[in-house]
């Protein structure tokens, strides 16, 4: 059975930055608040004529272009989102067209924080069954299209943007996916989603009014729910593989929050120069978290061929997913 590597990284955030500065106009908060209670300082912000799969095709032109392969080439698309363009069809069919990418099939993976670290679980495995040689993995998300910027405790923390990695197969059994450990837990819903414009409560004038197109959040519970399962599940995909943490040269962690980050960080005993945090620049972009720190990491000249990189993620759900990976590149 081929194993499967993650072959080029792209990413796009759009042009707009709010800062804490401009939230601070916008309901009462301010930079000091927000910084010290969450690490973010600035996000970017979709134009009204931009929407997921727009963001979706520059990030995938980009990793298709660092690749050096035409959209043709690719086998399927599977796009981690929770803001699609429309709830059907699939954000995904929407980009594989603008792709031109006339050989692939895919679908929308929704799992919130968790998508893009599922999304490359499902990549791995479909590479690794030999049936698919090349899957674009990408994490997109508009989240300032849902939030409500009247709620301080939730519209301060998300920002929008999308990242991708390819995945194909590798020769060498050093190098690429070693392996994962992915939970759900409904019993999570309650405390972050979007409660309207589903089957249970379709849009109306009364769900409009009432503001339940937006996020809503209890942030406490998901704080303490996210610092406890983060590490937790770290320590557990290590020990299923046998991997000391020690032998992890960079965490790639979802940028919610770098309390979040900092406490997994701790308890999996990683100093600070192995750990990538960017939130301060883009927020919590959701399902594009992962690639765009993957993207800063890469450019930063962090990842050698060869190193142990651990991805993972929290979000609602509850979900919670860490994969192993051995860089490539
Ligand atoms: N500016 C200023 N004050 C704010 C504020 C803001 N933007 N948001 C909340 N506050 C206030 C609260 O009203 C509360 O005031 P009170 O004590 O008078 O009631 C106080 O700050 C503390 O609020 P609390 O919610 O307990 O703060 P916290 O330390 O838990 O931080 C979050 C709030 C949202 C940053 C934190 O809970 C968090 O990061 N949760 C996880 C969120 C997340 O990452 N979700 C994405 C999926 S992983």
């Amino acid at each position: 059975m081929p194993n499967a590597k993650i072959s080029a990284v792209g990413c796009f955030v759009p042009p707009d930055v709010l800062t804490n500065d401009d939230l601070s106009r916008m309901v009462d908060t301010n930079d000091e608040w927000i910084a010290t209670r969450t690490g973010i300082r600035e996000r970017h912000i979709a134009g009204p004529e931009t929407a997921t799969s727009d963001m979706a095709v520059k990030a995938a032109r980009q990793t298709l272009e660092k690749a050096g392969i035409p959209a043709a080439e690719l086998d399927a698309i599977i796009l981690c989102t929770v803001t699609p363009d429309m709830l059907f069809p699939s954000t995904a069919c929407l980009v594989q067209d603008q792709l031109g990418a006339s050989g692939a099939w895919g679908f929308d993976l929704i799992a919130a924080c968790s998508g893009f670290v599922y999304g490359i679980t499902v990549a791995a495995h479909l590479v690794s069954a030999g049936t698919h040689r090349k899957v674009l993995v990408i994490g997109a998300d508009t989240m300032s299209r849902i939030l409500d910027y009247t709620d301080r405790t939730t519209c301060i923390l998300f920002g929008d943007g999308a990242g991708a990695f390819l995945i194909e197969p590798s020769d060498s059994p050093n190098e690429g996916f070693v392996g994962f450990a992915n939970e759900i837990d409904g019993s999570g819903a309650c405390f972050l989603n979007m409660p309207a414009g589903g089957s249970r409560r379709p849009a109306s004038a009364e769900t409009v009014a009432e503001r339940q197109h937006y996020v809503k959040q209890a942030g406490p519970q998901v704080f303490k729910y996210a610092v406890r399962k983060m590490s937790e599940l770290s320590e557990t995909a290590l020990r299923k593989y046998g991997i000391d943490p020690r032998e992890v040269k960079m965490m790639i962690p979802h940028q919610a929050n770098k309390r979040i980050i900092a406490a997994t960080a701790e308890r999996l005993g990683l100093p600070e120069e192995n750990v990538i945090v960017n939130l301060d620049k883009y927020g919590n972009t959701t399902a594009a978290t992962i690639p765009l720190a993957t993207w800063d990491a890469l450019e930063q000249g962090r990842l050698k061929k060869g190193d142990l990189v651990l991805f993972a993620a929290v979000g609602a759900g509850y979900t919670a997913g860490v994969n192993l990976w051995r860089w490539t590149y």
